[in-house]
């Protein structure tokens, strides 16, 4: 299979051949949760969304969320997943898709940690540039000492460094039935973003 999670052919394969341990088959409690509080004015993003169960979750809802994945298989899961709702995402890479406008939640699932390392600085860039002031950036992270990935592991100080230029982390909490791939390591973080930073 090939090496380079950077690159679409990468997903692919996992797709096409069902091997897919992050796969939750459906949307996790921490997730629902945090959806209580939105507004129905509030627009949220979700990159890399795989095959989409909680962008169909919240489209069913009403909310204005918009998806995005560059992999063609996981689309085509996702499209089957989505039904009606399949507009709702879209084929585009994170790191050259324009939006129209910032968001005001960017949900992160095992996206970082999906990246090799070398783009964790750009990931936390444009993160900065597509979320609203005051917007959020919330999610699951894979918090620990997993060199080898993906799913790539990241401690505490590392993704503090990373995000803090922009960011201030408001809540983190473990979460409550991680899968087995991320057990013990994953962690619901809502990080706010944050223009008055003195850095
Ligand atoms: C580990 S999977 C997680 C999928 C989904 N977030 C979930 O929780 O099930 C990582 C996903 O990110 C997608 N991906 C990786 N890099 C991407 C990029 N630059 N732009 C868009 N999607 C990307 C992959 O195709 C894959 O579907």
């Amino acid at each position: 299979m090939a090496q380079d999670s950077s690159l679409p052919d990468f997903w692919c394969k996992r797709y096409l051949s069902d091997v897919m341990p992050w796969d939750a088959g459906g949307v996790p409690e921490e997730f629902m949760q945090y959806s209580q509080q939105l507004t129905p004015q509030q627009t949220i993003f979700i990159p890399g969304c795989g095959t989409g169960y909680e962008v169909g979750w919240l489209a069913e809802r009403g909310y204005a969320v918009e998806a995005i994945e560059f992999s063609p298989a996981a689309l085509e899961m996702a499209q089957k997943v989505l039904g009606q709702f399949a507009q709702h995402i879209h084929a585009g890479d994170f790191f050259t898709h324009q939006p129209n406008q910032p968001f005001d939640w960017v949900y992160e699932r095992a996206f970082l940690c999906a990246l090799p390392r070398k783009m964790w600085t750009s990931y936390a860039d444009r993160m900065a540039k597509i979320i609203a002031p005051n917007g959020v950036l919330a999610g699951y992270f894979f918090i620990g000492d997993q060199p080898k990935g993906p799913p790539f592991g990241i401690s505490q100080a590392e993704l503090t460094a990373l995000l803090s230029p922009h960011f201030v982390l408001e809540s983190d909490q473990a979460s409550v039935a991680p899968l087995p791939v991320f057990a013990g390591k994953e962690r619901w973080q809502v990080w706010r973003r944050c223009d008055n930073l003195s850095h």
